[in-house]
């Protein structure tokens, strides 16, 4: 008799932007009248710039012609990107990353989904809180996190971040396996300094632990002190892989590409005490699971790492960022405290008042039609705040800011 995997049910009943568009789609429908303005998910709204668009339509003629047309990508992702990323992301900067430790993949939303299916599943996990659901989901669903009680699953570490710890969480006091971080921080925006991401360093080798390390946002930070990458740390590349995106680097999250680079020299030995190279055994998940990205949006990638396309992307992303700061600028003038946005397009904000996250999701939808993401639904330490994208068209910003004005809290 067939039979479900039952840790499906321990899963919270939606993923959390599935419930938010819900609701926005319900009160839509309701108020066909009203303009909805969107800075929930972080989904980009300006168009690909003009170089990857070349490269693409070079790539999209090449492949109607019969001595030029490709078929399956390389599992790892084609040479010559591979190759770009690495001079352009790391060595240009002083970190050593070959090309070969590089993999081209659909989306750091999959890896870093599907990266948990090489461990085993009586391992512990340390997750933030709050957290890009992604970690916690995927980890439920293989069953590693037992049961939730009291919205805590009972085999996960939560390194809680609040305004005691300046939204940095502090470095177990115990052993934890699998250790998942992100900087810039989704949901909260806050960075990570060199100094701090040591400590995590130091602590993956006393304990034999695994980072995760989703620097997804990294094409965000202008501050020049902060690192980009965990690799800026020494011995990181060994227990440390690293995952990156070009959703919000390049407004690809509807073209999908991303990266994850996996040291050769990041080595598991497992309780078994078999030596395994992690690098190895993604190859062979991905090339049993996967079947690579196609050609033309490898080719439109590959302008994310030219000077020429890369000054393009930065004044895109430098319009995100102005995006944020007129947002900052009226939540402050409103008084609604906050953080993020200087170096991620994200902004933590206190609710006002004795607002629960999800009271005032719902008000800023009723009262100004604003949508944004009610920070419980990135866990517990989440409550009593929302995150805000600054991931839409200057008009819709200013448009948005000038509602938070006439807002009555
Ligand atoms: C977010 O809003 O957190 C992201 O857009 C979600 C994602 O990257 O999957």
């Amino acid at each position: 008799m067939i039979k479900l995997n039952p840790n499906f049910f321990k899963l919270k009943g939606s993923f959390l932007f599935a419930e938010v568009s819900r609701l926005v789609d319900n009160y839509k429908e309701k108020n066909p009248d009203k303009k909805v303005i969107k800075l929930g998910i972080g989904d980009v709204t300006e168009p690909l710039v003009p170089s990857v668009v070349w490269n693409m339509h070079i790539a999209v003629d090449e492949m109607g012609k019969k001595e030029s047309f490709r078929g399956y990508p390389p599992y790892e992702g084609y040479d010559f990107l591979r190759e770009k990323i690495a001079n352009f992301d790391f060595i240009s900067r002083g970190i050593d990353v070959s090309p070969n430790e590089i993999f081209v993949s659909s989306g750091a939303k999959e890896d870093v989904a599907n990266i948990q299916e090489l461990f085993s599943t009586d391992i512990k996990i340390g997750i933030t809180d709050p957290v890009y659901p992604v970690y916690l989901d995927t980890n439920v669903i293989a069953g590693r996190t037992g049961e939730q009680i009291d919205g805590r699953y009972q085999n996960v570490y939560y390194l809680e971040c609040n305004q005691a710890n300046n939204f940095l969480p502090e470095i177990p006091k115990e052993p934890v396996d699998l250790i998942y971080l992100c900087f810039p921080n989704n949901p909260t925006g806050q960075v990570a300094t060199k100094e701090y991401l040591e400590d995590w360093v130091a602590y993956a080798y006393e304990n034999k632990s695994l980072i995760i390390y989703d620097a997804a946002y990294e094409a965000f930070i202008r501050d020049p002190d902060i690192p980009h990458s965990i690799f800026e740390i020494p011995g990181a590349k060994e227990v440390a892989l690293e995952m990156r995106s070009l959703s919000k680097t390049a407004g690809f999250t509807g073209v999908r590409c991303s990266y994850t680079i996996i040291p050769k020299k990041l080595r598991i030995i497992d309780h078994n005490n078999i030596v395994c190279n992690i690098h190895d055994l993604w190859l062979r998940r991905q090339s049993t699971k996967f079947n690579g990205v196609s050609y033309i949006t490898q080719k439109g990638a590959e302008q994310a790492f030219t000077k020429e396309g890369r000054e393009q992307i930065d004044k895109v992303n430098d319009y995100y960022l102005e995006n944020a700061r007129i947002i900052s600028e009226t939540l402050t003038a409103i008084g609604i405290e906050h953080i993020g946005r200087k170096n991620s397009p994200y902004l933590w904000c206190q609710t006002p008042g004795s607002y629960l996250s999800w009271d005032f999701f719902n008000k800023l939808l009723n009262d100004i039609q604003l949508v944004v993401t009610p920070g419980v639904g990135f866990g517990l330490c989440g409550e009593g705040y929302i995150r805000i994208s600054s991931f839409n068209s200057r008009e819709n910003v200013l448009e948005a800011v000038s509602r938070l004005r006439q807002l009555k809290i």
